[in-house]
């Protein structure tokens, strides 16, 4: 007997099953304006450089921001802020000072022009490293150029968006099957 009964899935929706890394937020700065966004969409494609490669709808306040500046700071915030983080997702830079509307402190980079949040757990300071997916697909491959992680708690409360207003917080950990990975793959 089959371990599992299924049925038909709609394919638009197996993201929900593809867990992606945790919800991020991505500020920006491009000549007098700053912005953030809330982003899911994003993929580690490279460690060294280290790249990531982000989708940000053309819709957005935000894409013509880190478009024309060419940079970007992937912030990765906490379970405290979810309100916040799920609020930024819901109105647009055009209209709103995310950074004031939200209580946020923007903090200078050191490699970048986009403000740091500083509330988040950590900020990875990016710049583009190729545009060539922008126009077919809203995908930006960034390289992080500087990364400003808390030194606690070792394992933050990230989290994770399972799509139709659901979310994961990150748990449990396990060092259970690190046995099992080659040295080079770990
Ligand atoms: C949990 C969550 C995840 C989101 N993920 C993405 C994403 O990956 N890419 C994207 O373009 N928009 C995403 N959005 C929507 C944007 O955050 C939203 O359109 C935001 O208002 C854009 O802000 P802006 O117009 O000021 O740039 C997400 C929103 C939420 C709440």
């Amino acid at each position: 007997m089959s371990r599992y009964q299924k049925t038909d899935f709609p394919t638009h929706d197996i993201r929900r099953f593809l867990e992606p890394g945790p919800i991020v937020l991505v500020s920006s700065a491009h000549g007098d304006q700053t912005n953030i966004m809330t982003m899911g969409w994003h993929m580690v494609m490279e460690f060294s450089p280290s790249l990531v490669g982000c989708l940000i709808s053309s819709g957005n306040h935000s894409f013509e921001l880190v478009r024309s500046s060419k940079q970007c700071v992937i912030n990765i915030p906490t379970v405290d802020i979810a309100e916040t983080v799920v609020k930024i997702g819901n109105c647009s830079g055009s209209s709103v000072d995310k950074f004031t509307e939200f209580g946020l402190t923007p903090k200078p980079g050191t490699h970048v022009r986009a403000p740091l949040i500083d509330e988040c757990y950590a900020n990875f300071e990016c710049e583009l490293s190729d545009a060539g997916w922008v126009n077919k697909y809203n995908v930006f491959v960034f390289e992080v150029v500087k990364a400003h992680v808390a030194t606690s708690p070792k394992l933050p409360k990230t989290i994770h968006y399972r799509g139709d207003g659901e979310f994961m917080i990150s748990g449990t950990e396990t060092r259970k099957w690190r046995r099992f990975f080659r040295p080079g793959m770990l």
